[in-house]
């Protein structure tokens, strides 16, 4: 039986936390399923219950940047990110300390962490009561779409895990950012909640060596994390759709091409603030809906590829992308 904790249970979640056990908790980004990134076997029991292949590392929580700064070696780069975005969607790859208190295996034991300090005020306040960091990787299945609300945490991990701490809706929608700093170059691993060109105007250009999605990203990731084929709806998905089909589903970005069979609307105005809000609601809806009744695809219309857009479009390239699953007999 998994908890679903009110905001005036932070309390019992912190505990929780501190006792050893896995709670999903909002940020502003999606919901973290959270443990005590000290305990090995809190950590390991992660990545049991989201099904999680052991060499992709996850991101560690903190409530300030000082606290983040205490496991990780911050260059001039991190510090100056970390005071313009902070608390908020970026996460930061830096060199482990050696005296980083958080388990090796949050980091598949590489020699760096990614670290983050959560806007949300729940995260925070929670992060605050725990004292430790606290390593949170999105809270679903792995290989399926992130969960913005505690029912979608449910959905996926009820019975696998503790408590949810349920603080509504996220009010970003899509991952946090990940860049790494912890070469010379900085590598955007991840786009996300922060747009790069909102992060090139602090510390200049920012490095992309492969389109994420791409077959040779696909073969050797980066980012140990960054296989192709993620966030995948049971319903194939069809990018770039200028027309629709009656038996598809529709994902659409502004006015809604006419004709298929169900709609969801990512935004009427072309907002991409609130069309990233809505993704992740938007395909696990449509793809329940749809196969509910009867349709055979998702149809999703063009976002533009700047600011959010950019995450947007690689969370449907994703989702769109051929899964390793669904190729074995
Ligand atoms: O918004 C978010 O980042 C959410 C919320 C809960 O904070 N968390 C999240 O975690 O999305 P997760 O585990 O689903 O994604 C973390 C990504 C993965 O692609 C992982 O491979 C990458 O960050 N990552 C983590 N540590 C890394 C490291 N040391 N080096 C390279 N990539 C790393
Ligand atoms: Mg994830």
């Amino acid at each position: 039986m998994t908890e679903r904790l009110g905001p005036e249970e932070i309390a019992r979640a912190a505990a929780l936390l501190r006792a050893g056990a896995l709670v999903a908790f909002p940020t502003e980004t999606v919901y973290g399923l959270g443990a005590d990134a000290c305990n090995g076997r809190a950590v390991a029991a992660v990545f049991e219950a989201k099904g999680r292949p052991r060499f992709n590392p996850l991101i560690c929580h903190y409530a300030s940047a000082d606290a983040a700064f205490a496991d990780v070696r911050p260059d001039a780069r991190a510090r100056a990110l970390a005071a313009a975005f902070w608390p908020g969607p970026l996460s930061l790859v830096l060199p482990r300390r050696a005296g980083c208190r958080v388990d090796l295996l949050a980091s598949a034991g590489l020699d760096t962490l990614a670290v983050r300090v959560p806007a949300h005020p729940l995260a925070l306040d929670l992060l605050r009561r725990v004292d430790r960091p606290v390593a949170a990787p999105s809270a679903n299945r792995s290989g399926r779409v992130s969960p913005t609300t505690a029912q979608d945490v449910l959905e996926e991990l009820g019975g696998r895990i503790a408590a949810v701490l349920d603080g509504g809706p996220c009010p970003v929608g899509l991952e946090s950012t990940v860049l790494d700093l912890s070469g010379r170059g900085v590598v955007l691993l991840r786009p996300g909640g922060v747009p790069p060109e909102a992060i090139e105007a602090v510390i200049g250009p920012v490095g992309r060596d492969r389109p994420s999605g791409s077959a040779a990203e696909a073969a050797t990731p980066r980012s140990p994390g960054l296989l192709a084929s993620h966030y995948a709806p049971s319903l194939p998905l069809r990018l770039n759709a200028t027309s629709v089909a009656p038996d598809e589903a529709l994902l659409a970005f502004g006015r809604p091409l006419p004709g298929a069979g169900l709609v969801w609307s990512l935004s009427e105005s072309g907002d991409l603030r609130e069309a990233a809000a809505r993704l992740f609601a938007g395909l696990r809806w449509l793809d329940t809906e749809g196969a509910r009744r009867g349709l055979r695809r998702i149809a999703a219309m063009p976002v533009p590829a700047h600011g959010l857009g950019l995450a947007i479009n690689d969370r449907l390239a994703r989702a769109a992308a051929p899964r390793p699953d669904a190729a074995r007999p």
